[in-house]
């Protein structure tokens, strides 16, 4: 959470920084701040959007060429102008942006007091601003040289960018657990959290790793030193991202463009890894580990939020397919509950962003402990794409909407990838029945499309139920976590509540909510227990319940006993949560555009979970 980014360089930062805050916006979103640098050091706050900020900036002198910026979500401190960033020191010389939580900042700030500092938010980012400028001061040192005795004091995550007005010549950044990218341009520098506000100008790009420190040159020059003063020399890479991947591309609304993508991005997410014709599956993540993959005694997933969902439907297809036992873990939960866990184990990590602190901090326990770390994760180059021992990217391209819509199939499709393949190998899963789910696979882009087709239909049933309190979601085996999945996505942006349920579960109690006021969405294109999701239909029409069903085509049974029904293309039972989300991202979706919600920036939230 946070989005930071910085210029230096020969052109006026000011543009380069605003339009960066706004790609960074899906961070946070809560106030915003940009530092300057031209003569003297300009800082602007505001809380709120960007756009807020925008406004604010327009009543004052904007030029500098030496620029950083910022988008927040709060963690210490409401959001106000006065806790936004950049933070400033107290000499007035230095401004700082950061990204992370620093888990020390009572103990620093009352040693920082005791010296004379003057704090005026309530964050914990302010004692950083307050330590450097100390160490500048006390031991007149170079700008790098305070910032990296300051971070040896620091403990928590941060990536952090700091500007001295009184040295305009240099920017100094720092990473820990909060990611930092350097964008290098032929004659001048960026700093962010990640590549968006960077690609316009460059794809030369250094992904900073944890403890380093980076000084960079008005003239694109830059170093790299490691925390404890080591030299450091990291490899540039080359983006592969298109900047028309970061706008709407026509759409009201990034979650409407990215829930239409899927039949695309469901695709590249098997394209080259799969060939029904000549019955083939190859996970190339895979292939340097296969026996410790294949022998595995235990998968563990390990994942937060929608990426945990999808989790929970690799449970159902490594247990049916591999018959490799599995756990699906929150990674919050596990990492501090002294699991156990063996060096046969493979720990599978789910992350859109690859970022997420949890996750990542869950990755780092289980790697001490021996486990095989496997990463799937759809941003290129992220924190759990490197820590991992191996992996596959999602290639779903970026996501920017909050509620996330097609990275969930993507990971869905990696992840039955997965368990095809190991299923296939360990001899689990018949040859006709293997053959079969691959070319049902292979179908699905242009099943997608069909589903899609519905869009007017689902609209259509949004406005009959917009004004909801509370709904029910209910499905058994694939579809249950495909239940809670669209009971999360109706939560985060419509702001109703809603619950998803195993179908079953529902008589020991949420059948005590259902009224004549209750929408229940049943997810019911399941083949087996067919009959047992249809006496579950029945109990809430027996209380009155608005029922919802998502069906297969040709459906006859719930279509006469459903207020509303949503008959999405018949495939393979472990393939059903590939089609019957996207119904259920649609309803959402329409559902809050229509109680007038902000759909890509839900209130309150962040797509990328930073701190724990
Ligand atoms: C946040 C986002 C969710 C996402 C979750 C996990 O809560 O709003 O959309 O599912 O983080 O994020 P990850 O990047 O690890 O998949």
């Amino acid at each position: 959470m946070c989005g930071i980014v910085a210029y230096i360089g020969p052109k006026q930062a000011y543009p380069i920084v605003l339009e960066g805050l706004k790609r960074l916006e899906y961070r946070g979103y809560d106030s915003a701040g940009i530092s300057l640098i031209n003569g003297g050091l300009k800082t602007i706050k505001k809380k709120g959007k960007v756009l807020e900020l925008e406004l604010a900036a327009k009543e004052v002198d904007i030029s500098g060429t030496v620029g950083l910026g910022h988008t927040r979500w709060a963690t210490h401190g409401e959001p106000n102008d006065m806790n936004a960033h950049p933070h400033n020191s107290g000499n007035g010389r230095l401004s700082l942006v950061h990204n992370g939580i620093i888990e020390n900042y009572a103990t620093l700030k009352k040693a920082l007091e005791e010296l004379g500092h003057e704090f005026i938010s309530d964050t914990d980012t302010e004692v950083l601003v307050h330590l450097i400028e100390e160490y500048q001061k006390r031991d007149d040192l170079p700008l790098e040289e305070a910032v990296r005795k300051a971070l040896e004091k620091a403990i928590g995550a941060y990536a952090i960018v700091v500007v001295d007005k009184d040295d305009p010549s240099k920017l100094v950044g720092a990473r820990k657990s909060s990611p930092l990218v350097l964008g290098i341009g032929d004659d001048e520098c960026f700093l962010a959290s990640d590549a968006s506000p960077i690609i316009k100008y460059t794809n030369k790009v250094i992904y900073l790793n944890d403890e380093e420190i980076v000084t960079l040159k008005r003239n694109g020059e830059y170093s790299i030193k490691t925390i404890d003063n080591k030299v450091q020399n990291p490899e540039i890479k080359e983006l592969d991202l298109k900047l028309e991947e970061l706008e709407k591309g026509g759409y009201e609304h990034f979650m409407l463009k990215e829930i239409y993508q899927q039949s695309q991005t469901i695709w590249e997410s098997m394209r080259g890894r799969i060939n029904a014709n000549d019955g083939w599956v190859v996970v190339g993540g895979m292939s340097e580990y296969i026996p410790r993959l294949v022998n595995a005694k235990r998968i563990v997933i390990a994942a937060c939020g929608t990426s945990w969902h999808a989790g929970l439907i690799a449970e159902y297809l490594f247990e049916e397919l591999a018959r490799i036992p599995t756990e699906v873990e929150y990674a919050s939960e596990f990492r501090y509950r002294n699991p156990i866990i063996y060096n046969d184990d493979v720990i599978v990590a789910l992350s859109q962003s690859g970022e997420t602190a949890d996750t990542l901090a869950a990755l780092e326990m289980a790697k001490k402990k021996g486990a095989l770390l496997y990463g799937i994760v759809n941003v290129v180059g992220s924190s759990i794409a490197r820590l991992t021992h191996c992996g596959s990217y999602t290639h779903a391209g970026p996501e920017i909407g909050v509620a996330s819509t097609k990275a969930f199939t993507s990971q869905l499709v990696v992840l039955t990838l997965m368990a095809l393949d190991l299923g296939h190998r360990r001899g689990t899963i018949s040859e006709g029945y293997f053959r079969q789910l691959l070319s049902a696979l292979e179908s699905i882009p242009k099943k997608v499309e069909k589903v899609l087709q519905l869009n007017d239909q689902i609209r259509f049933i949004a406005g009959e139920i917009k004004n909801a309190q509370n709904a029910l979601y209910l499905g058994r085996g694939y579809n249950f976590p495909v239940a809670l999945e669209g009971a999360l996505k109706l939560k985060e942006i419509s702001y109703i509540h809603a619950e998803g349920y195993p179908a079953a579960e529902m008589k020991h109690g949420p059948i005590a909510l259902i009224d004549m006021y209750m929408p229940v969405v049943v997810i019911a294109t399941n083949r087996s227990a067919y009959e047992k999701i249809v006496s579950n239909v029945q109990e809430v029409k027996a209380r009155k319940g608005i029922v919802i069903a998502v069906v297969t085509e040709g459906d006859t049974v719930i279509k006469e006993m459903a207020d509303f029904i949503i008959e999405i293309p018949e495939t393979e039972e472990p393939l059903t949560p590939l089609l019957s989300s996207i119904p259920l991202q649609l309803l959402a979706y329409h559902i809050a555009v229509m109680r007038g919600c902000d759909v890509d920036q839900p209130r309150n939230l962040a797509k990328s979970v930073t701190v724990e």
